[in-house]
């Protein structure tokens, strides 16, 4: 069966490639999709570029063109929770979109008819994180992530998105895979190291800990797929 792992940026799937042990890179849609085994697992991994777009893009290439039956995400995420720390692992619970918005007609934030706000990700994966997690003696946050088309470096946004959807962390691809794959009933899972705090740093820290962060990510990932073979 074959595994999707979708990343948003080069830095993100470059450690997860450096893990397998060969790939075959195939151009595809403005993009390239590298096939590959790992311990027995056949893999298609990807990075999809930056967005909610792109995003939907690419799973949805993963699922319907490649036969992807699961899909797993690695990245990098700003931190709404204030305990979180840069470094810090979380996974999502359900993801939303927080700039979807048509309050206009009277339905709340993230909402459009015949969707939902939040959608769950998948209970099995969460419980293999988990137990990755206990193994390893990292202390894995979870929660609900936020996604946006929107870099977020500012207190004022932060906050909202924390209130208006209870979010722990804020990112640019999650809830658009959320869509994708529970449209196609695929399960999935987000994963995310958090890279900055949405705040006016957010922009300085982001550059300084993606490489850092994507691999901290990437390295939990693979310790899952680990548990999957
Ligand atoms: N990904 C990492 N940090 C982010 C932020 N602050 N806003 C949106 N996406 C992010």
């Amino acid at each position: 069966m074959k595994i999707a792992i979708l990343g948003a940026m080069k830095e993100e799937i470059a450690p997860i490639l450096a893990k397998v042990e060969n790939y075959k890179k195939i151009r595809y849609a403005n993009n390239d999709f590298y096939t590959a085994t790992y311990q027995g697992l056949e893999l298609v991994i990807a990075y999809s570029k930056i967005g909610k777009v792109f995003a939907a893009l690419t799973a949805t290439i993963m699922i319907e063109k490649f036969g992807c039956k699961k899909l797993l995400f690695s990245g990098v995420a700003g931190a709404i929770n204030s305990n979180f720390k840069i470094g810090d692992l979380v996974i999502a619970t359900a993801l939303c979109q927080h700039d979807l918005d048509i309050t206009a007609f009277g339905h709340p934030f993230g909402f459009v008819p015949e969707g939902d706000v939040c959608i769950a990700t998948d209970k099995n994966f969460l419980d293999i994180a988990r137990m990755v997690a206990s193994e390893k003696n990292i202390d894995l946050k979870e929660g609900i992530i936020a996604t946006g088309d929107q870099f977020v470096a500012d207190e004022k946004r932060k906050f909202w998105i924390a209130d208006e959807f209870k979010a722990h962390a804020v990112e640019m691809e999650g809830g658009s895979v959320a869509v994708v794959c529970n449209a196609l009933n695929v399960p999935f899972f987000i994963l995310r190291a958090i890279s900055d705090s949405a705040d006016m740093d957010a922009g300085f820290d982001f550059e300084e800990f993606l490489e850092e962060s994507s691999l901290i990510s990437a390295d939990f990932l693979i310790s899952m797929l680990d548990r999957l073979k």
